[in-house]
């Protein structure tokens, strides 16, 4: 990697071990080649959105490829069949505010039964803690399959921070997180902390910086949705 400045430089790169429940999309020559528009510091924030979503339903094509079936009878213009339909729990889609928000219309627009519930955090600029601000889940959220989404995994504090409020309030059995660029150090919480949660992340990135942000990442996932910086 080209050293721009000295934040490029990874703090103590951590090198782990990936547990069965996380999928990792390094070697899919579609993700790696939209991954590179994102990081590109020049791409409009219109085009980063739109690839974010493209991205999110080439993830949702693996993550929801076990969702349990059951059998219908179809009738096609030749004959009758048996089809399939998505049996069980309806899902429930969690995005963390904000960034998050932009990988949730495309699970929408392949799922369209599924609720969507809100996570509010953000991370602290001096400590890169969690502060939460919003919180709303459907009621029935403890029965269903529950996907939350949020570009950005750096340290883990704030997915880590989503999954035990999830599991500790709303008894959530069946949770799985979709992620665009992770950091080792906030796959290694969430796989150790909660190794039951199914991690769909589509580039594991080399560490994190100083600053906690992932290099080389691509920068404030936020800030380069929305247009704030
Ligand atoms: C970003 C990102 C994650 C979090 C990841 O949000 O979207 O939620 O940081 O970092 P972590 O793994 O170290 O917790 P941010 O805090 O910038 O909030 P914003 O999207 O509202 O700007
Ligand atoms: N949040 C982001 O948006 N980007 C990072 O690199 C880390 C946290």
């Amino acid at each position: 990697m080209e050293k721009l400045k000295d934040k490029t430089i990874v703090v103590a790169p951590m090198k782990i071990n990936l547990a069965k429940n996380t999928h990792i999309f390094n070697e899919h020559s579609l993700i790696q080649a939209k991954i590179s528009v994102l990081r590109d510091e020049n791409t409009p924030s219109s085009i980063f959105r739109k690839v974010v979503e493209e991205i999110t339903i080439l993830l949702a094509s693996d993550a929801l490829s076990h969702l349990p079936l059951e059998d219908i009878s179809v009738t096609t213009p030749i004959c009758k069949t048996t089809g399939s339909k998505i049996a069980g729990k309806k899902m429930v889609l969690v995005p963390i505010i904000r960034a998050g928000l932009a990988m949730e219309p495309a699970m929408k627009a392949v799922v369209p039964q599924a609720r969507t519930g809100f996570c509010g955090v953000y991370r602290d600029p001096d400590t890169s803690k969690p502060v939460p601000y919003y919180w709303k889940m459907p009621d029935d959220i403890g029965n269903r399959s529950v996907f939350i989404l949020d570009p950005m995994l750096a340290t883990g504090g704030s997915m880590l921070y989503t999954i035990d409020r999830l599991k500790k309030e709303h008894h959530c059995k069946s949770i799985h997180l979709m992620s665009i660029i992770a950091a080792p150090e906030g796959v290694d919480l969430i796989q150790t902390l909660h190794p039951d949660v199914e991690m769909y992340i589509a580039q594991l990135d080399e560490g994190l910086n100083c600053d906690r942000y992932i290099v080389p990442g691509l920068g404030d996932a936020g800030d380069r949705i929305y247009g704030t910086k």
